[in-house]
């Protein structure tokens, strides 16, 4: 099989290791390459690959929207989200699809089989791209009440406007939703802040959070981020952000191959390779 993926910057992605894994792992024959193109190469990069040999895709920023227009046909999540991460080719017709979402849910009730009840209450911090693909993937699960908090908040009332039809969630500033964590199932944490260079950085605080609770951060560099480490003091119960990656992956494979995987048969491995990254 013909994989790859396209993106800017993508040198450091973990994807090929992932991929050629699962290729080995099901006895198939392949190569997944990296595409790497700025803005101005994209069109070009895109024609190539609708004309090439290649059997479907994955597409990390800055492309996930971009890449819209050069598809012929969308899964139900990618036309809800407006934005694609994998892609399959079929004989050159291209159909695109969101797996980040369901990675997030499958990697969380791999941990957590208890998560994601209807009756929980969950607090999204963020409001861009991953925030949106998660609150949809919970809402697929039922969960009802869904709060999301931001800096900036009108992205978050966006969010919660755009996917949720009637009103049981809230938009909130990132200081509302620190004072009344108490009430939150699982807090989710989807921005950028706790990598590098804001690594020493929680966007919020997390006093007063049940000992219950579940707090997630999609962040995987560092795999225990500040904010986890705060968690950790609270006596929480932690999410790491590596499933997330990992799961989406196998779900991606599973649309090119036709071949689902246990998660839990690469993530020992999976964890090794991060470790020594
Ligand atoms: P992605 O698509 O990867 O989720 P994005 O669309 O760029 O990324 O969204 C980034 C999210 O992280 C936003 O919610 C952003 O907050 P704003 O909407 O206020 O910009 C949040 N974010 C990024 N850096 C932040 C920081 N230093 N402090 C607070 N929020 C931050």
């Amino acid at each position: 099989m013909q994989l790859g993926l396209i993106g800017y910057p993508i040198a450091h992605s973990l994807s090929p290791w992932i991929h050629h894994r699962l290729l080995t792992m099901h006895g198939i024959e392949g190569e997944y390459s990296l595409y790497e193109c700025n803005p101005e190469q994209f069109p070009d990069q895109m024609e190539q690959l609708k004309g090439s040999k290649i059997n479907g895709f994955n597409v990390t920023v800055p492309y996930k929207e971009k890449i819209i227009p050069y598809l012929d046909e969308l899964d139900e999540a990618a036309k809800f989200l407006g934005a694609v991460n994998t892609v399959k080719s079929d004989n050159g017709r291209l159909i695109g699809y969101n797996t980040d979402g369901r990675g997030y849910a499958a990697s969380l009730l791999n941990q957590y089989d208890d998560a994601l009840k209807s009756s929980d209450k969950v607090l999204i911090l963020g409001s861009g791209g991953a925030a949106r693909g998660i609150f949809y993937a919970l809402l697929k699960h039922g969960v009802k009440k869904i709060n999301v908090a931001n800096r900036t908040v009108e992205k978050a009332q966006r969010v919660i406007e755009d996917l949720q039809a009637h009103s049981t969630s809230s938009a909130l500033t990132l200081q509302q939703a620190e004072e009344d964590l108490s009430q939150y199932d699982l807090i989710i944490q989807t921005t950028s802040v706790g990598m590098a260079p804001e690594k020493n950085r929680t966007l919020i605080s997390l006093t007063g959070i049940n000992a219950n609770t579940i707090v997630s951060d999609i962040v995987y560099r560092p795999k225990k981020t500040s904010l986890l480490k705060e968690a950790e003091r609270q006596g929480a119960r932690l999410h790491y952000g590596h499933g997330m990656l990992l799961n989406q992956a196998i779900l991606a494979f599973e649309i090119w191959s036709g071949k689902s995987t246990a998660a839990s048969r690469i993530m020992t491995a999976f964890e090794e390779k991060l470790k020594g990254e």
